[in-house]
């Protein structure tokens, strides 16, 4: 049997002022406070304006905080750019990379995508790279193709299970309310741990978590989760709200 213990993560993306992401991430510490901790991590990766102060409702408790992207390099003449460096000095655990609307609204190629992964692992944070394919490329059958070629291109020379997750995230089921079925999730998930395995090895792979992201929500989760490929949930709409977030956390 796998060790692999769930992540549940939520991408706020660019979503919330003060006052809505700070009642979020308090009614999730609530939560944590109040009773049995689900059976996995619990991550929160608000928008940058609201690192420092979920960062700081976060202390002390099992919920975790991540950056949705960052640069490359430590620091320098990047207007607008945020560090892994500066991520890691708000408290932050983790930086999402690669994400599809990073990849299509800023070009993010996969070897930026690689880069920046690399620097967060530099930095002392967990990379969630992500990849996955779009509806295009599914229809013409190229899906494992294409997601094995994200991989190969994306994924940090450095990367080891501790400071690598791996995210699928169709793109087609992303906001869509179209969820991929458990067959295609876990045929996805299988072959990107097969691809691991090559690069990586057995163990390593074997150890790695692949998240699944894509209109999950509570009434999909637990079946997503049930899969023996997919370690947890990388989770957009259904993060910003504190009982749709929870009850995907309890269905692990
Ligand atoms: P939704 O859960 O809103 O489909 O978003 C998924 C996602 O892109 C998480 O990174």
């Amino acid at each position: 049997m796998t060790m692999r213990r769930k992540l549940i993560a939520g991408n706020w993306k660019m979503n919330g002022l003060k006052a809505d992401g700070l009642a979020l991430a308090q009614g999730l510490a609530d939560k944590l406070k109040g009773g049995p901790a689900p059976a996995c991590d619990l991550l929160v990766c608000p928008p940058f304006t609201l690192i420092a102060p979920v960062a700081a409702i976060a202390a002390g408790s099992a919920l975790a905080v991540g950056g949705q992207d960052c640069h490359a390099k430590t620091s320098g003449a990047h207007t607008g750019d945020t560090s892994p460096v500066m991520l890691a000095d708000l408290g932050c655990a983790y930086a999402i990379v690669g994400h599809s609307e990073r990849r299509t609204d800023h070009a993010e190629t996969d070897a930026v995508v690689k880069a920046k992964g690399t620097a967060a692992q530099a930095a002392g944070l967990i990379a969630i790279v992500c990849i996955g394919e779009t509806l295009a490329q599914r229809d013409a059958g190229q899906t494992i193709e294409v997601n094995r070629s994200q991989l190969q291109g994306s994924l940090p020379d450095g990367a080891t299970p501790d400071n690598t997750v791996i995210a699928y995230e169709p793109v087609w089921a992303i906001g869509t309310g179209r969820v991929a079925t458990p067959a295609q999730a876990q045929e996805v998930h299988a072959a990107i741990r097969a691809e691991l395995a090559s690069k990586l090895g057995g163990e390593a792979a074997s150890r790695m978590r692949i998240l699944y992201g894509g209109s999950m929500k509570p009434d999909n989760a637990r079946e997503l989760l049930a899969l023996p490929d997919v370690d947890g949930g990388l989770i957009g709409g259904a993060s910003l709200k504190v009982a749709d977030f929870w009850a995907i956390a309890e269905s692990c």
